[in-house]
């Protein structure tokens, strides 16, 4: 593992610009939502921050993350569930910043129905400097997520792969993070820059091909090495083909989670979407391979990368809740909405969706 390279002394000055991204002001209320693994020097930081912007503000210490599957269980989020007092003082918080990813809490949905909004923070410190939300990304983003809101279709190609792949889009939803909690009842995370739809339900059609160098960011974190072919009917992955470890790891991995023999729910087309940060390192899994905490949110906001998922739909709104959860970011795609080349050969050509980079590489060291 790397040492981290921030002078750890701007932890207090990272956090202070995040929440007055998020619009803290003087006598908000700030709960930091922990748990037993969340670093000390970021609720230091946190709890410095929000009192130097004049805003009240507390933590709350679980002792283990939210989980899917684990709402009814104690120590985890199905704390916070259990204990009306807990969730009285999150309805009544302005900004809840929670230290782990907790997306599809029941009491989370229930508190941005009364305008709460929601930080998460999962990554390391020289991440959340590197992707410290820069000026444009929001309008950006934002501009992105209407866009696809209002498109009927989404295309992605691939000539050198052999990807060619149709969604029929509008009935679930399209969301998008910018990497700031700043408007009623939002959901960011520091270091956020994408956007993510959910296809009719039964609509995908077509081919997707993970290339070897392609990267799996979910549930591992590894470069593809034998191409993984994918054939999609009606919303599902009907035939996975490929002779390496990585056909073999999926397969493994989706038919682990059916309910039955017949159970498709795994094999279903989840999010997809694409990442907009002009900062993001692009060989960042090979500067820290299998380090989560500075992977997660570079992986997502590839400017230009297709991210291709598998399994659940219901965070977009439909009826598919699987645990069987698979990212693929794709590189060198062409995806076109309604028709319209919005990026090509995995560069991004719509000048709407296009931020000025602050840093001279998009490559680490
Ligand atoms: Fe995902």
């Amino acid at each position: 593992m790397r040492p981290e390279e921030l002078n750890p002394a701007k932890l207090p000055l990272l956090f202070k610009k995040e929440l007055e991204l998020c619009k803290i002001k003087p006598g908000n209320t700030v709960m930091l939502l922990t748990d037993l693994k969340t670093r000390a020097d970021y609720v230091h930081a946190a709890f410095a921050a929000a009192e130097d912007l004049g805003a009240k503000v507390f933590e709350v210490k679980i002792s283990a993350p939210f989980a899917m599957g684990m709402i009814a269980s104690f120590g985890g989020a199905g704390t916070i569930e259990s204990l009306q007092t807990i969730t009285n003082a999150v309805e009544s918080s302005d900004l809840v910043v929670v230290f782990h990813i907790s997306l599809g809490a029941p009491w989370m949905q229930r508190a941005r129905k009364k305008g709460v909004r929601f930080l998460m923070i999962v990554d390391g410190p020289d991440e959340l400097e590197r992707l410290m939300s820069p000026v444009g990304l929001k309008e950006a983003v934002t501009y992105t997520r209407d866009l696809i809101a209002k498109s009927k279709e989404l295309q992605v190609l691939n000539d050198d792969s052999g990807t060619n792949f149709v969604a029929k889009l509008g009935e679930l939803k399209t969301l998008c993070q910018y990497g700031y909690a700043d408007e009623p009842g939002v959901v960011d995370t520091w270091g956020g820059a994408h956007v993510s739809t959910w296809a009719n339900p039964g609509s995908c059609e077509g081919t997707i091909v993970v290339q070897a160098g392609d990267c799996w960011t979910f549930p591992y974190i590894r470069y593809v090495e034998e191409p993984i072919k994918l054939t999609i009917e009606k919303g599902y992955i009907r035939k996975v083909e490929g002779n390496g470890a990585d056909a073999e790891l999926f397969t493994q991995f989706c038919d682990g989670f059916k309910k039955n023999s017949g159970d498709m729910e795994p094999y279903a087309v989840s999010h997809l979407g694409w990442g907009m940060h002009p900062n993001a390192i692009l060989n960042q899994m090979a500067i820290h391979p299998y380090d989560m905490d500075r992977i997660h949110s570079h992986s997502r906001a590839w400017p230009g990368v297709f991210l291709f998922s598998t399994g659940p739909d219901d965070q977009g709104g439909g009826k598919n809740s699987t645990a069987a959860h698979v990212d693929f970011p794709l590189s060198g795609c062409t995806v076109k909405l309604d028709g319209r080349t919005v990026i090509e050969h995995g560069t991004t050509i719509d000048k709407k969706m296009i931020v000025p980079s602050t840093y001279a590489r998009p490559i680490g060291p």
